[in-house]
């Protein structure tokens, strides 16, 4: 087996972030799919959103952080087609870690509830009402993209675990 020595991992920052960003997310995909079985045992929604809302801060973070510096290198051997794949999807949850929370963000503005940030203070709402369009659109988008988040996220440690196991080459080892 490889050592660390044979191939460039991320750097710590990013998997830091990577970490404790996938487990944030992981919660939230949870809460907010079987949100309604488990409002009977726990009232699982004022955690959902403020977990939500410090996903956009790490993710604000994070994206500025990735915007100066470049991937490692893969191992010269790596398939092309997976490298372009790789980007497309990781672009994707990019885009994904900051929509969602926005839009999470905009619909429960218009909601009766206070949005408090684990009880610590209240987050400010934005001036918006149940009737304008927006905040419609910011539900139904919350949604759809929501589940397309989880489907992605099962393709994404799919995708680990098969280099891992299957070809048994460092692209799981690079984040860790
Ligand atoms: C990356 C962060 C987030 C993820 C991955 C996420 C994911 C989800 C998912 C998958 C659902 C279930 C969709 C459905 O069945 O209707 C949901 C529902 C919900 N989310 Fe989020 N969410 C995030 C952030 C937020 C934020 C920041 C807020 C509010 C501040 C929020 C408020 C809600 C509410 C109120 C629901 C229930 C909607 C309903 O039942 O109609 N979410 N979320
Ligand atoms: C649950 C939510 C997760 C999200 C949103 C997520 C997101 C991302 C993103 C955006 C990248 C690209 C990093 C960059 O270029 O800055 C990445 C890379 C990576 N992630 Fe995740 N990740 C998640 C969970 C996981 C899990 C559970 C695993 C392992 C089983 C994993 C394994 C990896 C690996 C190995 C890479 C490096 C891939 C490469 O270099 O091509 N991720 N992830």
């Amino acid at each position: 087996m490889a050592t660390t020595a044979d191939y460039v991992r991320y750097n710590s920052v990013a998997r830091a972030l990577h970490w404790s960003i996938g487990v944030l997310i992981l919660f939230n995909l949870f809460t907010g799919i079987f949100g309604e079985g488990l409002e009977k045992m726990w009232e699982s929604m004022p955690v959902h959103k403020a977990t939500g809302l410090l996903i956009l801060l790490l993710s604000l973070v994070r994206f500025g952080w990735r915007l100066r510096w470049t991937t490692p290198d893969y191992p010269v051997d790596f398939n092309p087609g997976f490298r372009k794949f790789a980007a497309a999807t990781h672009g994707t949850f990019y885009l994904l870690m900051l929509i969602l929370p926005v839009t999470g963000w905009i619909f429960t503005s218009a909601g009766k509830y206070p949005l408090s940030f684990y009880g610590l203070f209240d987050w400010p709402k934005l001036a918006l009402t149940k009737d304008m369009p927006i905040v419609g659109a910011a539900h139904e988008t919350h949604e759809i993209l929501g589940y397309a988040f989880a489907a992605l996220v099962v393709l994404h440690v799919g995708a680990a675990l098969y280099h891992h196991f299957a070809l048994k080459d460092p692209t799981l080892r690079r984040m860790l």
